[in-house]
């Protein structure tokens, strides 16, 4: 069974706990019912030395911080609609929907107080794949603007052949628009004080969606062909990081079409000085890879190591941006009856 302890009082004094779950090769995988968030996760590298992959912070108090310390999401669980929504809107049956601008004219990642902030309810448990926590989250009709009452339940699972697994499920009494991910920022160095230029990434995308400057997707799915968001083959991350077209400052943070449909690998990290690799897996049609562009050295994270610009990477499994704006992109909304459900599996090794 996952080890569980106190990880404080929130703002507004709700008792939140850390799980840790753990395999038998030595992996770990800290989480906190606030916000689901992963504040751990400890890999081995290529002489199995255990090392911490994800950004974060010692302290739910940082997690919770406000204006230029606010956590850019780190670890957390998005929802309702993970990304963003063109002017914070969209119209559902005939109804238009006005929801809070919290990033320039967009709405992102939910919200004021999305899921990422909230304290779900947690149960540790064991499966026959690993150690399990399952979270459970109402979301009320109304909150944060979204109609219905939707339950989300999401199940962490730390396989025993190392890898991180994350279930969601979702129900709704209204129909609504839905895009949940995780929005852990990776770092497979040693500790994280360092660029992730040198990782090497694959993605298997033959298209991306193009944006305009404020992040929107015009509704375009470009061929990556040719361009630095072509990752179809290896290359490292800072190799083209400058020659990316998008609003300053700089760096990929864009929603790539995966190739393929269902369960299947869309992903590889490599990481050379430490032989670590992470193999992700999803079902989703899109991921967001976001190079850290924003990161730039305000925040203190674990053991005060300094987060500056590009020292970590997302790589969020997810429906495209804006979706219920665009009617050509495949469909976000959940309706009473219905069950959402998606996988992820992050997937770890070395290579020698
Ligand atoms: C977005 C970025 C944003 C980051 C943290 C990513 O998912 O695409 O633009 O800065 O989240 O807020």
């Amino acid at each position: 069974m996952p080890t569980v302890t106190s990880f404080g009082q929130t703002k507004d004094g709700t008792e939140t706990q850390l799980f840790t779950l753990s395999n038998a090769h030595g992996l770990t995988a800290t989480i906190t019912n606030y916000g689901g968030i992963i504040t751990s996760l400890l890999v081995p590298d290529q002489a199995g030395q255990l090392g911490d992959i994800v950004l974060g912070f010692d302290k739910l108090a940082d997690y919770q911080g406000e204006g230029p310390l606010a956590s850019p999401y780190f670890g957390a669980l998005i929802g309702r609609y993970g990304n963003r929504l063109k002017n914070g809107q969209f119209t559902l049956d005939g109804k238009k929907y006005q929801l809070a601008k919290n990033n320039g004219p967009n709405a992102l990642h939910g919200g004021v107080k999305g899921f990422d902030k909230v304290v779900w309810q947690a149960e540790p448990g064991t499966s026959a794949d690993g150690q399990t926590l399952k979270l459970t989250y109402l979301s009320k009709d109304g909150e944060e603007g979204y109609p219905g009452n939707l339950t989300a339940t999401v199940v962490y699972t730390l396989i025993n052949d190392d890898a991180l697994k994350i279930d969601y499920t979702a129900t709704t009494d209204k129909p609504t628009p839905l895009n949940l991910t995780n929005h852990s920022y990776f770092n497979l160095h040693h500790g994280q004080a360092k660029n992730n230029f040198g990782h090497v990434l694959t993605l298997n995308a033959d298209r991306y969606t193009v944006v305009d400057n404020t992040l929107i997707p015009t509704g375009e799915l470009r061929p990556v062909q040719g361009t630095p968001m072509d990752f179809r083959q290896p290359h490292a991350i800072g190799e083209r990081l400058a020659k990316v077209e998008g609003p300053a400052p700089g760096g990929y943070d864009h929603n790539w079409v995966l190739n393929g449909q269902g369960m299947r690998a869309v992903a590889t990290v490599y990481e050379p000085t430490t032989g670590r690799t992470m193999e992700m897996l999803t079902d989703q049609p899109g991921v967001q890879f976001y190079s850290g562009n924003f990161l730039d050295g305000k925040l203190k994270g674990k053991g005060g190591t300094v987060y500056n610009q590009h020292y970590g990477f997302c790589l969020e499994t997810q429906h495209f941006p804006d979706s219920p704006n665009q009617p050509k992109f495949p469909s976000t909304i959940l309706r009473p009856g219905e069950t959402f459900k998606s996988t992820t599996i992050y997937k770890f090794g070395v290579r020698k």
